[in-house]
């Protein structure tokens, strides 16, 4: 079932805008080369049945279906957001082996039991802490017994991070520890931030997103059924991360998102796990 109120964030994703600057700061994975290499890296070793039926969820704009396309049987595009949809398509119209559905990963009762493989990359990032547990319950159930997930979330220990950088920089500018803490603090209410539950406002319109702990997605996933096979960083280039107001510490280390692959148990390993 949908719970809440979520109109104004498919109302922002239902925009289907076309250009560069809206494109790259919401669809980091694909367009940071850092990122798309490491997450192909995975895919690569994943992908290995051209008979697959692999679902894109909350796929937006579909640049990673050049690439999805020619390596598995179908690639089902699923959307809530029409326009996002329609990007996809027209931009695509030369692979025939894609099917766009217009759906909520809140509920994709249609397709239980349908998938090999469910990405979802940045697309779980609901203002509501029960819509995001429900949108990993939904891939869970959407995926085949033995099927896997590969889910990119946005990491709010990433914002602890760039404080701390940002507190450096300050501090090495001159600024006292006081200024220096109130300056990042500033930036951070503008955000709305709120650590403990993981919301921030971020990007080009300040929707309200959500942003998940390391221990938060291990809980989640477990929750769900899942068995983690993998949890890592998913880190994006400095570069990037300039363009786009997060900051630029190059030679430190990366922000990043998390990077979580995770299988549903077959039967038999179902009832192993029992015993
Ligand atoms: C940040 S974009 C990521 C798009 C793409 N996965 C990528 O990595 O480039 C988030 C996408 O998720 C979609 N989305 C968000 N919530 C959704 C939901 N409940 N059901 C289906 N799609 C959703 C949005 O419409 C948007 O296209």
């Amino acid at each position: 079932m949908i719970t809440g109120n979520k109109e104004i964030e498919r109302a922002y994703w239902n925009q289907g805008k076309n250009n560069e600057q809206y494109e790259e700061n919401n669809f980091t994975v694909w367009t940071d080369r850092m990122a798309r290499e490491k997450i192909i890296g995975h895919l690569d070793k994943i992908l290995c049945d051209s008979t697959y039926i692999v679902a894109d969820l909350g796929c937006g704009p579909g640049h990673i279906l050049p690439y999805l396309s020619p390596l598995c049987g179908t690639v089902m595009k699923i959307d809530y957001a029409e326009e996002m949809l329609k990007v996809a398509e027209s931009r695509n119209t030369d692979l025939t082996n894609i099917v766009y559905k217009h759906d909520d990963m809140r509920d994709l009762q249609r397709w239980y039991d349908t998938f090999d493989i469910a990405i979802a990359t940045n697309s779980i990032l609901p203002n509501s802490i029960d819509d995001a547990d429900q949108m990993v319950i939904e891939i869970f159930k959407s995926l085949k017994e033995g099927g896997v997930c590969v889910a990119v979330m946005p990491s709010i220990e990433t914002s602890n991070w760039l404080a701390r950088l940002q507190y450096k920089s300050y501090r090495e500018d001159g600024l006292s520890e006081e200024d220096a803490k109130r300056e990042v603090y500033k930036e951070f209410e503008e955000k709305s931030f709120d650590g403990l539950f993981g919301f921030m406002r971020d990007g080009p319109e300040n929707l309200v997103q959500k942003y998940f702990y390391y221990k938060e997605i291990k809980y989640m996933f477990k929750e769900a059924g899942f068995n983690i096979l993998s949890l890592e960083e998913l880190p994006y280039g400095w570069e990037h991360s300039r363009k786009y107001g997060y900051g630029y510490f190059p030679g430190e280390k990366e922000i990043f998102d998390w990077l979580v692959i995770a299988e549903k148990p077959n039967s038999e390993s179902l009832s192993t796990n029992l015993t």
